[in-house]
């Protein structure tokens, strides 16, 4: 079975070709980032209007790169949600689109399942069940999934997602979008004497959920009590801030290993491309006897390859969205029912 995956979920355009028996043919990315960076952060309509630029023109370069034809394509998935409206629509139109010129199924893929089972696409891969951290620019949460469509959310942000937090912190430092990658960078030259120790929100009470406005908050009161942020203090408040959210989520995932009992840990989302998250993980797999499992760092981030590979397994098991639409040209009024009774004549 051979899929063509898409997603335009936020701010990259990302294409992707999963073969059941080859794997990962092909994937291309598109990144955004220099069209929002004057913002400092993504606009929507921006983002939406570059994904209709540039996804056809991927869509085709995955399929020469994979030396694949329309005719060799069993089923297209795109990402369907959560993300900007007008950014998913353009997916969802030109996937659905493609799929029935092609008369082949369509699926529309949940943007974080995708994420989830994204590390699968690797040669060492998870097995069912385990627990997933998920940390990514939208989401910060931990799941007990015992299956593909079977999990269970133990904890979650009650408001910033960790990369949202990433984000605006590196705005108040003047250190550029997307943050994450721009707060490590800088938190890797701080220096040990002047280091500040930022509070580890929520760890402090029972639980799984997450709360990151708390810290930011104190970031930037420690960031105002300095009249002048030369590149040393912030380096170190950076230094701070990534050394709190890394320490809070490890703390969060100890509780839920000892509560769930899994041995086995997948990280992924764009935070998860984090090095010192994953040094901090790597001792504790140590420490607590478990495997943890993480998706190449350019599949942390949002990609064509992961929803190819989460629709391709929807589609295996049968699911797919409608493919006909119909027009009734013979219809009598009388045959029209409240709303989401009936579809057309006949139908009841
Ligand atoms: O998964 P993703 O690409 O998009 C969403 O689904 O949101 O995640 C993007 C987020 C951004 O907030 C970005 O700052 C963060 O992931 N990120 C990182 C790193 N690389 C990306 N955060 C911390 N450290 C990184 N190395
Ligand atoms: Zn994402």
């Amino acid at each position: 079975m051979r899929i063509l995956g898409i997603e335009t979920s936020c701010d990259d355009t990302g294409a992707a070709i999963y073969d059941s028996e080859e794997r990962l043919l092909a994937h291309r990315l598109h990144s955004q980032i220099a069209l929002h960076g004057d913002y400092g952060g993504v606009v929507p309509e921006l983002a939406a209007r570059d994904h209709i630029r540039k996804l056809l023109p991927l869509v085709k370069q995955v399929m020469q790169d994979a030396a694949t034809d329309a005719a060799a394509i069993d089923g297209v998935a795109y990402t369907a949600g959560p993300g900007l409206a007008g950014a998913l629509l353009v997916g969802a139109a030109v996937g659905r689109a493609l799929a029935w010129s092609w008369g082949v199924p369509a699926v529309g893929v949940h943007h974080m399942e995708g994420h989830l089972l994204s590390p699968m696409l690797e040669k060492i891969a998870p097995a069912f069940p385990f627990l997933a951290l998920l940390v990514s620019g939208g989401h910060t949460l931990l799941a007990d999934v015992e299956d593909i469509g079977h999990y269970t959310v133990l904890g979650e942000s009650l408001d910033d997602a960790v990369g949202e937090a990433f984000d605006k912190i590196a705005k108040l430092l003047g250190l550029g979008y997307p943050g994450g990658p721009a707060i490590a960078e800088a938190a890797a030259t701080a220096t040990g004497d002047d280091r500040f120790v930022f509070p580890r929100p929520m760890t402090d009470r029972p639980g799984l959920d997450f709360s990151f406005s708390g810290l930011k908050t104190y970031t930037v009161n420690t960031a105002r009590r300095h009249a002048h942020l030369d590149a040393q203090i912030v380096a170190n408040i950076a230094y701070a801030f990534q050394e709190a959210v890394v320490d809070t989520l490890i703390i969060k995932c100890r509780r839920a290993l000892g509560q769930t009992g899994h041995t086995r840990l997948v990280v992924a989302g764009g935070v998860g491309a984090n090095r010192r998250l994953r040094q901090r993980l790597k001792e504790t797999a140590k420490d607590e006897g478990i495997e943890i499992y993480y998706p190449r760092p350019e599949f942390c981030t949002d990609n064509g390859a992961m929803i190819a590979y989460a629709g391709y397994l929807r589609l295996r098991a049968g699911q797919h969205e409608p493919q006909a639409f119909d027009v009734f040209p013979r219809w009598r009024l009388g045959d029209l029912a409240p709303p989401g009774n009936r579809r057309g004549p006949g139908e009841r």
